[in-house]
């Protein structure tokens, strides 16, 4: 498995800069939550709006925004993320020539006070490292009257077959929870955050959806990405020849042609919040 070396340690950094040019390979879960949170916009993007892509990856949230716009009345957006490589994409998309893009860390904006519109983070919080921070510079950045969309999934629907991978290698193994706190995983959690942060508790609404995975949509390189990051987030504490049996065992899971299923399914909750 020389794809993880023996002491490789799980960066969140590292894997989203690894992910930016195979970011379309993991299905169409972001084209849809992305395409969902939208939906639930109250004020309509215009000409006249400022629109923050915040954390935005490949571009598939202005993507989104852009294909629903008059070619006559386009917002203006600008698109942020850390990763350098997630940019250079935004940066390359056709259709996104007029996205002002630049690399920024959300935890730390850079735009004064009061600047947007509309702030937009689909599967934003579960990856800062401080969403309490997050969110308060999401609601410093929005003008008074603005509207924040956030999404984020609640259930992994891949961590149950993880856990029986992990338990199939290692009986003994404690619990697997994923990249992300259990505690986060709820819809009171995330309303919390923007309410932590400022927003009126009545002017927060978050609705669930459920979205599809199926295998066979996810391109082969996507799934060793993944597996490759299950098996990090292990490292250290496993032997080498038990982190490659881990990887061997969770890329027959992830293969349409070897799994036991057909897909998985994410919980998702989509946030819509007034300032
Ligand atoms: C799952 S992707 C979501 C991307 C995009 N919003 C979408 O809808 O597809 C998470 C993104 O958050 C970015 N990210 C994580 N922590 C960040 C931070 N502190 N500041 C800016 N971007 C961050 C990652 O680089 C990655 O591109």
């Amino acid at each position: 498995m020389a794809a993880v070396p023996e002491d490789a340690k799980f960066s969140l950094k590292a894997h989203f800069d690894g992910m930016a040019p195979i970011y379309d390979g993991f299905g169409p879960i972001w084209y849809e939550m992305g395409g969902s949170l939208l939906a639930k916009n109250p004020h309509p993007i215009s000409s006249s709006s400022i629109v923050h892509d915040n954390a935005c990856g490949n571009g598939v949230c202005s993507s989104l925004i852009l294909k629903e716009a008059d070619a006559n009345n386009t917002p203006t957006i600008y698109a942020t993320d850390l990763s350098p490589r997630m940019i250079a994409e935004v940066k390359k998309r056709p259709g996104l020539e007029n996205v002002k893009a630049e690399v920024m860390d959300s935890e730390a904006l850079a735009f004064p006070d009061n600047t947007f519109t509309h702030s937009v983070a689909s599967m934003v919080h579960p990856t800062t490292l401080r969403p309490d921070v997050l969110t308060r510079e999401i609601f410093r950045t929005l003008k008074p009257g603005g509207v924040a969309l956030s999404a984020q999934f609640v259930s992994y629907g891949w961590l149950g077959f993880t856990q029986d991978a992990i338990r199939k290698i290692r009986p003994d193994a404690p619990p697997f929870q994923g990249p992300v706190p259990e505690e986060w995983k709820t819809v009171d959690w995330f309303k919390n955050q923007f309410v932590n942060a400022g927003f009126k508790p009545e002017n927060v609404d978050v609705s669930k959806i459920t979205i599809r995975v199926a295998f066979q949509d996810i391109w082969p390189e996507c799934r060793a990405h993944m597996c490759k990051a299950v098996v990090m987030m292990m490292a250290g504490s496993w032997s080498k020849a038990d982190s490659e049996a881990l990887y061997e065992e969770l890329m027959r899971r992830f293969d349409p042609e070897t799994s036991d299923g057909d897909g998985f399914d994410h919980e998702t909750l989509l946030l819509v919040a007034k300032k």
